[in-house]
């Protein structure tokens, strides 16, 4: 297997914090209301990482002693792009941190009998090309769908895109590094393989069905 732990631009997180609020999503009888908590947190610790090198400007603030110059960030520049359903999932968590970002959104769903993406909506914000984008989905399985969805907003001329999942499958993170070596992956935790129906082992199962509550 290659060393994906050691690749520039791929991010395998080991912090305790969010590894266990994995296993508790990975726990079948962990119920709707918790595990959509946990999606929210877990991307939450995820994203203060993948937004450390989000750009910042000088601006004057005067506090109780003096003017000064200090570094904020523009919530402007930042894009957080779910691929629906389950990306959907992700976005409170990373609104807890930049609560300006705006928010696109990506329809795609997998064919359970090929495994194929198929595209069905695409909302993007503007100018695209001029912000930094986080597209989140839970599940990075056979990468079929971050590929298309990444693939899409690179032909709406997003430029500057990081990918963040909760738990990636080796085939997934492989096909998703190859098609878009530019991209930053951000990966909660890197599981065992992909099963015969293209699932995640261990995983979690279904992650839009645990997030919505339906089967
Ligand atoms: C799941 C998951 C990813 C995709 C991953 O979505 O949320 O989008 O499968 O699989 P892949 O890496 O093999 O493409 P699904 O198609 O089940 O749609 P949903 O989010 O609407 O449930
Ligand atoms: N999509 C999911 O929700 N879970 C998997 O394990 C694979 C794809």
């Amino acid at each position: 297997m290659e060393d994906f732990y050691n690749m520039p631009n791929i991010t395998i997180f080991t912090h305790p914090l969010i590894q266990h609020k994995i296993s508790l999503m990975r726990d079948k009888n962990t119920g709707t209301n918790e595990f959509r908590k946990l999606a929210e947190e877990v991307a939450t610790l995820e994203g203060f990482e993948a937004l450390s090198d989000l750009p910042t400007e000088e601006v004057e603030i005067e506090t109780p002693i003096e003017k000064c110059m200090t570094p904020m960030i523009s919530g402007r520049k930042l894009a957080i792009v779910p691929i629906l359903r389950a990306g959907l999932g992700m976005v409170p968590g990373l609104l807890t941190l930049v609560p300006t970002a705006k928010v696109g959104h990506i329809g795609l769903y997998r064919d359970e009998e090929t495994h194929e993406p198929h595209e069905y909506y695409c909302k993007l914000p503007r100018p695209i090309e001029e912000r930094t984008i986080i597209v989140t989905d839970p599940m990075l399985a056979t990468g079929g769908s971050a590929v298309d969805a990444i693939t899409q907003i690179k032909e709406h001329g997003g430029v500057n895109i990081k990918f963040m999942c909760i738990i990636a499958a080796p085939e997934g993170l492989k096909k998703l590094h190859d098609a878009h070596p530019d991209v930053h992956i951000y990966v909660g935790h890197l599981d065992r393989e992909l099963n015969e129906t293209a699932y995640i082992c261990p995983g979690l199962g279904d992650a839009g069905d645990r997030i919505f509550g339906t089967k």
